[in-house]
C-alpha cells in the first residue's frame, strides 16, 4: 500500500493505459478521481475501485479549474496527477494542415501543461507532490505517420524535465513513461481504421521491440506507479521507456 491516504488525478482514466492506472493506484491504497472527456467510461472504473468520476476535457481551462476544486473538496488535496489523457489522428505529414496540428498539440502537449498549471501551485504550498506525464516513443524516437503526436510527445519530455528543475526545491517530482506499442484501443484503432496499413503499422512496431510482442496498460500503469510512490523519491526529470527495450518505431 505506497499509495496509503494519498489524492491522486488521472486524466484520460476511462480506457487503457489510464483506466489500467487507477486500477493500480487504487490497489496501492489512494484515493483516485478517474478524470476524462468520456464521463460514463470514467464512472465505470471509479465504480470498479471505489473512487470518484469526473468529466474531464483537458482541453477546457474552465473544467480544468472546477474539477480539481471539486476534487480537493470531495477526497483531499491532489498528491499525484498523471497526465494520461492522448490520442493522435494518423497521416502522413505532408497531407495534414494546421488544423491537425492544433488539434493534437492542444490535447497531447497544451493538455499536459493546463492541469500540470492548475494542480502545481497547490502542491508547492504543501511542498510534496508527485507528477507523471504520458508520453511516448514517438516522442523520443519519432513515428512515421504521427509526427505532430511525436512533435506533442517530444514537448512532453522537455516539459517535465523542466517542471522538475523548477520544483525539486518543493520536494515535487516529476517524470514521465515513454510507452511503446501497447494493446489499448487508441493503438488497435490503426488496423480498424486502415485495415492492412494499419496492421502493418503495428506489426513494425512490434517489430522494433527487443521483448517482440505487445505491451498491456498494466505494464505501463506499474511504472507509473512506481514514480507516483516514494519508492522513486530520488528520481525526477526521468523519461522511463515502457515499450519492451524499443529500439525503433
Ligand atoms: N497505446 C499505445 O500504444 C501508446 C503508446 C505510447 C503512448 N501512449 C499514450 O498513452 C496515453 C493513454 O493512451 P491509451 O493508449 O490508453 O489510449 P485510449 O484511447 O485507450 O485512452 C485514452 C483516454 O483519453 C481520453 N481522452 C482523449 N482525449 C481527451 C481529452 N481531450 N480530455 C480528456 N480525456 C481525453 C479518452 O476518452 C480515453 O479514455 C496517451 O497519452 C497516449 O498518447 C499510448
Amino acid at each position: 500500500m505506497r499509495l496509503a491516504d494519498r489524492t491522486a488525478l488521472v486524466t484520460g482514466g476511462a480506457s487503457g493505459i489510464g483506466a489500467a492506472t487507477c486500477r493500480r493506484l487504487a490497489a496501492e491504497g489512494a484515493r483516485v478521481a478517474v478524470t476524462d472527456m468520456n464521463l460514463d467510461g470514467a464512472r465505470a472504473v471509479a465504480d470498479e475501485i471505489d473512487g470518484r468520476a469526473y468529466e474531464l476535457d483537458v482541453r477546457s481551462p474552465d473544467q480544468i479549474d472546477a474539477t480539481v476544486k471539486a476534487v480537493e473538496q470531495e477526497l483531499g488535496p491532489v498528491d499525484v496527477l498523471v497526465n494520461n489523457a492522448g490520442y493522435d489522428e494518423w497521416g502522413f505529414f505532408t497531407n495534414t494542415d494546421q488544423e491537425l496540428w492544433r488539434r493534437v498539440l492542444e490535447v497531447n502537449l497544451v493538455g499536459v501543461l493546463a492541469v500540470t498549471h492548475a494542480v502545481l501551485p497547490g502542491m508547492q504550498e504543501r511542498r510534496r507532490g508527485r507528477i507523471v506525464n504520458v508520453s511516448s516513443e514517438a516522442g523520443r524516437v519519432g513515428s512515421s505517420g504521427s509526427a505532430v503526436y511525436s512533435a506533442a510527445k517530444g514537448g512532453v519530455l522537455g516539459f517535465t524535465k523542466a517542471i522538475a528543475i523548477e520544483n525539486g526545491r518543493y520536494g515535487i517530482t516529476c517524470n514521465a513513461v515513454a510507452p511503446g506499442p501497447i494493446e489499448t484501443p487508441l493503438l488497435m484503432a490503426a488496423p480498424e481504421a486502415f485495415g492492412d496499413l494499419g496492421k502493418k503499422l503495428v506489426d513494425n512496431m512490434i517489430g522494433g521491440t527487443v521483448l517482440r510482442r505487445l505491451g498491456q496498460p498494466d505494464e505501463v500503469a506499474a511504472a507509473i506507479t512506481f514514480l507516483a510512490s516514494d519508492d522513486a523519491s530520488y528520481v525526477t526529470g526521468q523519461s522511463l521507456g515502457t515499450s519492451g527495450g524499443m529500439v525503433r518505431l
